[in-house]
């Protein structure tokens, strides 16, 4: 047993995406979320710049005693993965893309039309297609960026016409072209556009990762007998800037429980000083 909290961390809000599957499949378990709401979106910045924000949440989150380190966010798992694994060896860090990829090798038949959409830095990594392709060599795999939703979403505007005119600039040519008929949700934010997605395009399969990463997190916790059993923490919200979306998303996710979200400037970290 460990009752130590569960580390998640994204840009923003989109990670909080993973959390009502975790409160469902381990209600025992406690969190610390890190949204760096003061640097979002990461989906379009230098690969350099993403990884030095990863090594700094990564390194607040150790100092907070994580028994976990969740990367809820593609484009950090696609990109630093390995470097947060090699960083941080004594804690577990899990990413978004292996059990999505898992889980799309396993439910995709051999026609399956897949498409994966995410942030550009997701998109050009190839992070998904290899993945799948090492499991499953024959699938074909169609991607496409979409970098304006992430800003859209954190500034709320999720449900309207401006996002679904969005919607349908990167997705009516992609679907119509490639014949998708199975859709991941590559960024973690995609999810919250999700019910406009299927209302666009009613007969499209979709794969939510922000779903998938759970099963992950169950069966390394399991493996190491690290499962929380009556813990009496209270679950952490912390963000590098204030965002009303932020504390309203947290909000609804705990059943309009009101949420302190605390307020934590990373530029204040140096991460050369953090010891392996
Ligand atoms: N939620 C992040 C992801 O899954 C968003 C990235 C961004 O900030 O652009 O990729």
């Amino acid at each position: 047993m460990d009752n130590r909290p569960i580390g998640f961390f994204d840009s923003g809000l989109g990670g909080l995406t993973c959390i009502p599957y975790l409160t469902a499949a381990l209600p025992e378990e406690k969190i610390i979320y890190f949204g760096d709401t003061a640097r979002t979106p990461y989906g379009s910045k230098a690969v350099s710049t993403i990884k030095t924000f990863s090594m700094q949440i990564a390194d607040f989150l150790v100092r907070n005693d994580v028994k976990m380190i969740v990367i809820a966010c593609n484009t950090v798992s696609s990109t630093c993965l390995s470097d947060l694994q090699e960083r941080f060896p004594q804690v577990p860090v899990v990413g978004i893309i292996d059990p999505a990829a898992k889980r799309v090798a396993r439910s995709c038949g051999s026609d399956c039309r897949l498409g994966i959409i995410g942030t550009k830095v997701t998109i050009r990594s190839q992070a998904y297609n290899r993945l799948i392709n090492e499991i499953r060599p024959e699938l074909e795999v169609h991607t496409a960026p979409c970098p304006a939703f992430v800003p859209l979403i954190e500034e709320g505007i999720i449900k309207n016409d401006i996002m679904d005119m969005t919607i349908k600039y990167y997705l009516d040519d992609f679907i119509l072209e490639n014949r998708i008929d199975t859709l991941v949700l590559g960024c973690t934010h995609y999810p919250l556009i999700r019910d406009s997605i299927e209302r666009l395009y009613p007969d499209l399969r979709i794969i939510n990762p922000s779903e998938e990463i759970i099963n992950s997190i169950k069966e390394i916790l399991e493996e190491r007998d690290m499962l929380a059993s009556g813990s009496d923490l209270e679950n952490m919200f912390y963000a590098s800037d204030l965002s009303e979306n932020f504390t309203n998303m947290i909000e609804t996710i705990f059943a309009h429980t009101p949420v302190k979200v605390h307020f934590k400037n990373l530029d204040l970290i140096d991460i050369n000083s953090t010891k392996k």
